[in-house]
């Protein structure tokens, strides 16, 4: 993704690995302050997952990758690590795809396999891009919901991955990026790659969308956590509202995502398990308490939103319905 810098703009991934060791840019501390952070343990990796210091889905899978080959060059128990990794964070089904994968490579060169993981997922960014970028016409206006862009797939993105190639190829767009409270994403994670790429766009408060969902927005993308077999995904809380409104609207709602994140082994989102955070995300502003002492507060970070609402999932294998999930994937 490029990055300005007071140096001029640099061209960066969210995570790489170096000389035995994995650099990550601190994503909770976007976008005052742009810091790249040091892990050298699959349990520093463990914990830069939980906290969220590395968060999307694929850039979850790819940290989980990394984690594993940090373990096995420090010549650590794989199932181990993997167990602690795994028991990060419940929803994205790249992480447990990436750890099993790495399980099965066991006997090989991990830190090697990592990074042939991370650079698939980037290359299957960059098709997502391509056979996503035709539903976008010139002068078109999306709404996009969370960050699914460079920070949350190792590089240039899932729901922004079409954006980009339009952007790039000559069409003048327009994104509406929700805020996507409680943990800001959208307006601190996806307006900053927005920003740093040149694309128009303005940030809306979750609330606003329905109101230019009515005669403004042409086409709804956003990323998914985990597709079942059925089609039914889960992604960021707040996609199903976005999602419901979007039918209500006719507008078209399309899920970007590499095949890593569908889990064919679950039949329909029922099965998909939702992460519950800390009230404090909901309760508190960065630092600032908003809502009262004493009133408590409940924090699903993810939605499940049913596969009726999707027009189509962005694949790098192609535009595919719900119902030809099990078929193509
Ligand atoms: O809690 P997060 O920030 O990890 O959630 C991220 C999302 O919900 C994204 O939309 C999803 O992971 C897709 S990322 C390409």
């Amino acid at each position: 993704m490029l990055v300005r810098t007071p140096d001029g703009k640099v061209d960066i991934r969210a995570l790489w690995m170096t000389r035995g060791t994995v650099r990550a840019i601190e994503q909770r501390l976007l976008p005052g302050k742009f810091k790249i952070v040091t892990i050298r343990t699959y349990k520093e990796m463990a914990e830069a997952i939980s906290n969220m210091t590395i968060r999307g889905a694929p850039s979850i899978g790819a940290a989980a990758a990394y984690g594993m080959a940090l373990a096995w060059i420090k010549g650590e128990d794989l199932d181990k690590a993997a167990k602690v990794i795994k028991d990060t964070r419940p929803t994205a089904h790249d992480l447990f795809f990436a750890v099993d994968l790495m399980l099965s490579k066991r006997d090989e060169d991990l830190a090697r396999a990592a990074d042939e993981f991370a650079d698939t997922i980037v290359e299957m960014c960059y098709k997502i891009g391509q056979n996503g970028s035709g539903l976008i016409k010139d002068g078109s206006k999306i709404l996009t919901h969370c960050n699914a862009g460079a920070l949350a797939t190792v590089d240039f993105g899932t729901a922004l991955a079409p954006i980009r190639v339009a952007h790039r190829t000559g069409k003048r767009i327009f994104v509406y990026v929700d805020e996507t409270r409680p943990r800001l994403q959208g307006a601190k994670l996806t307006a900053w790659e927005l920003l740093n790429e040149g694309i128009d766009h303005a940030v809306i408060s979750d609330n606003a969308a329905g109101h230019y969902m009515k005669d403004s927005v042409d086409l709804v993308i956003v990323g998914a956590d985990r597709i079942a077999r059925n089609g039914d995904f889960a992604n960021k809380i707040g996609t199903y509202t976005k999602a419901v409104l979007a039918k209500e609207n006719r507008v078209p709602f399309y899920v970007a995502a590499p095949v890593s994140t569908f889990d064919l082994k679950i039949k329909n989102g029922d099965s998909i398990p939702i992460e519950e955070r800390s009230e404090d995300e909901v309760l508190f502003l960065d630092d600032c308490r908003v809502a009262p002492k004493g009133s408590r507060a409940l924090n699903p970070a993810f939605d499940v939103t049913p596969a009726r609402y999707v027009k189509g999932f962005i694949t790098e294998k192609g535009i595919l319905k719900p119902g030809d999930i099990s078929r193509r994937t």
